[in-house]
């Protein structure tokens, strides 16, 4: 199986849907499988069940990557990075998309739903997916964040 064969998975709280959605589709047309771990809906949510939910989906190979929406992506972001293996970067462009993939191996991408708009976060997306791990130093700064860090075939 290809890496690509694995989903990312999704998730965000009740100021997410749309753009979740948005992102799922560009997923879905570029042959990326996904994991919609919710939520689907305007009811209010508590945004670190959503993390949990997906960073767990991550770090037992569920998923490749995981892509969280809350309003600003800070709280989803916070709650993300509490758990060890998981590098979670909250971006507002591409170019912060691209350099946490190459500079921190991050495995999952935050975007505020309220913060950036639909196109600029799909080009985050692709950006992300899109980057290898730089290597090099950069794996010194990694270990340190996890400690049992290897390089992702
Ligand atoms: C929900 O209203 C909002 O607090 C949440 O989406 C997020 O922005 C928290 O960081």
């Amino acid at each position: 199986m290809r890496p690509e064969d694995t989903p990312v998975a999704l998730g965000c709280d009740h100021a997410g849907p749309a753009l979740k959605q948005a992102l799922r589709e560009a997923l879905e047309a570029a042959g990326h499988p996904t994991l919609d771990m919710g939520t689907h809906g305007p009811e209010s949510v508590d945004y670190p069940d959503f993390a949990n939910a997906v960073c767990a989906a991550v770090l037992d190979g569920r998923a490749r990557f995981g892509v969280l929406v809350c309003g600003t992506g800070i709280g989803i972001s916070i709650a993300a990075n509490r758990h060890p293996g998981i590098r979670c970067a909250l971006v507002h462009d591409a170019t912060g998309a691209r350099l946490t993939r190459e500079h921190n191996d991050a495995n999952v991408l935050a975007l505020g739903a309220r913060m950036t708009g639909v196109e600029v976060a799909l080009d985050a997306l692709r950006a992300f997916l899109a980057t290898p791990f730089g290597g090099g130093r950069h794996e010194r700064r990694v270990r340190k964040l996890t400690p049992d860090w290897s390089p992702r075939p």
